[in-house]
This record gives structure tokens, sequence and C-alpha cells, in this order.
């Protein structure tokens, strides 16, 4: 038996007794009993009360294949593949190994076990919990439209999470998404194969939905979770996700950043404050990015254009 089809019974956060499920599922209440021992290994908590049987602590809102592609227009449903995983090391090492199988590869995971953040950071991936994304898709052009590409991920985002919530939301360059002052959401560009004349692209989003304070203590920064703030559900979420990014890649794919950039410095977290690039000693004033998406820092010695590369950019003290 399949663990997800059992977290599926049990996801309504409902007692379900052991012959229930083992009926629904085809096997004995021993084989029910044996397969609920795995939960834990997703982080699930599970309560046994005799006599009613057992549920989730908490309930999940699983991965929807069937919401997910109806929330997409036809059009851009054409031109994607979409595959959900129940657990995997992490959606973007999978799809640099997959490649893409359709204009657009979309791969969604409910769970990395080894969820990579940008400097190699980890990105802390729990259960049934966040958004766990990445698509694969084709670039033409050479390396230098590769900056702008992960601050129009940043957009796409903020575009779709502003239509759920009043707070305002902000992206801290290259594309870190912010909503009071506390990180929501991040993006990881990754290249699969030298670019002759196009790059084959691994982009991969990571946002918090329903993040706890529990599976949260891995996490170094100040975090936040959209469900805080926010009522739109995850799959719903997601398909708006897919469908904005297709629509914002097609235009950054046709003309470059150029025409993201007043957008992006409407967001921009840090506009006018003085920062700093770590590990670069560059400080000054943030006058935003240029035509291509790279900060420009107003110092002592004139501006400076930083590329998004591996740099962090801090608020000075901080
Ligand atoms: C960041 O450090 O801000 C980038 C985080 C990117 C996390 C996402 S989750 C889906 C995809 N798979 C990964 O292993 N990382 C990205």
């Amino acid at each position: 038996m399949d663990s997800m089809s059992l977290i599926s019974l049990l996801a309504d956060g409902q007692f379900h007794s052991g012959s229930a499920l083992g009926s629904a599922l085809g096997v004995s209440r021993t084989a029910v009993w044996k397969a609920l021992a795995v939960l834990p290994e997703y982080g699930l908590e599970l309560e046994t009360v005799k006599g009613k049987g057992y549920r989730l602590s908490c309930p999940v809102q699983l991965l929807d294949q069937g919401v997910i592609l109806h929330g997409i227009e036809p059009s851009i449903r054409n031109r994607l593949s979409l595959t959900l995983l129940s657990v995997v090391g992490s959606t973007n090492s999978e799809l640099m190994r997959l490649g893409e199988a359709n204009e657009f590869s979309v791969l969604l995971a409910e769970m990395q076990t080894s969820g990579r953040g940008r400097r190699g950071r980890e990105w802390v991936s729990p259960f049934g919990k966040n958004v766990y994304l990445s698509m694969a898709f084709g670039l033409p052009g050479g390396p230098e439209v590769l900056a702008g590409l992960s601050l129009v991920v940043g957009l796409s985002l903020a575009k779709v999470l502003s239509g759920h919530t009043s707070k305002s939301l902000k992206l801290k360059w290259p594309n870190d998404v912010m909503i009071d002052g506390r990180k929501l959401a991040g993006v990881l560009v990754e290249l699969r194969g030298e670019a002759t004349t196009a790059w084959s692209v691994v982009l991969g989003v990571g946002l918090n939905y329903d993040m706890t304070e529990d599976s949260a203590k891995g996490i170094d920064q100040p975090w936040a979770s959209l469900r805080n703030f926010s009522s739109v559900g995850r799959n719903e979420l997601i398909a708006e996700l897919i469908q904005q990014l297709v629509v914002d890649l097609d235009q950054f794919r046709h003309s470059g950043f150029s025409g993201f950039r007043a957008r992006w410095n409407d967001l921009d977290f840090f506009a006018g404050e003085q920062v700093g690039v770590v590990g670069q000693g560059i400080v000054g004033r943030s006058l935003g990015v240029d035509a291509l998406g790279n900060l420009v820092i107003d110092t002592v010695s004139g501006k400076q254009t930083v590329n998004a590369g591996e740099v962090s950019v801090r608020a000075r003290g901080a």
C-alpha cells in the first residue's frame, strides 16, 4: 500500500477507524496499522483513540493535480507538464536530472529532504505545509539575460500573493519575497547546461505557506508564513503562480528585464536605504535595479552596479 493513499484518507483531520481505512485501501487492519507507523517520517503526528480510530493532529491540504490544472488557462496548460511527488531530495535537483518534458516542465513535492536555498543554505521543507516548486524551460540569449530572470520570478510571486493579502509585499534584491519585514519566499535559479544559443534553466520557488514554529526551528533568518496573512488555498495559489510565471517568462524571453524594472523598483525592500554587499566591501545607498536587474548602489566613490550571482545585501548595521 502506498503511504500517500493512507495520508489522503487521513488528510481531513477527522477520525477514521482501522477497518474503514483498511476497506477503503483494500488491505487488512494490520496492514493499516503497520503503514501508520511511517507517518512520523513525514513529520505527521497521529492520534489514536479507542473506539474512534486514528486522526492526524493537524489536517493537511495535499497537493491536487486536478485542482492545479483546472486553475490554469487552457492556452497555458497545453504548454506545461506537471509532476507531483510526495517526497524528494530537492525538486530543483530532480528536475535538473529529468530535464524538460514540455515547453515548461513543473515539478512539485509535498516534502524535500535536502531542499536547497541560495548560497549553499538549506531550505526547510516539511511535509504538506508549503510550496516547493521547480520549473524547467529554455531561455535564448547569453549570460547577461540570467541576471534579470530571478528578479522576474520574485515579481511573479509578488503579483500573485498581492491578490490574496492586504499586507504589502516587498522584494529584497535579488529575489526574496518579504512580508512584514520577514522572508516569505525565495527563488533559486540554476542552469542545466552550457549555453550555446540557449540556456536550459531550472528555477525553484520555495514559499512558506503554512510553516509551523516547530518545523521552522532550522531557519536562520526572520521568516513569515502566508497562512497568517491570507486564506487562499495551497493548490489554487500554485495554479495562479504557474500561470503568472509563464506569462512573465514569455515577456522576459521576448523583451528581457527592462519592461519589469519599474515594477521591481516599486517593490524594492531597500529603496533609498544604506546597504552593504556582503563580502564585497561595497556600501552606499540603494538606488534599485538597472535595466538588466543589477543592483545600483550610490557609494562615496560613485555609482556601482552589483550582479546577482552569489551575493547578499544587508541593511547597514544588520
Ligand atoms: C533562497 O535561498 O531564498 C532560495 C530558496 C529556494 C527553495 C526552493 S524549494 C523548491 C526548489 N528546490 C530546492 O531545493 N530549492 C528550491
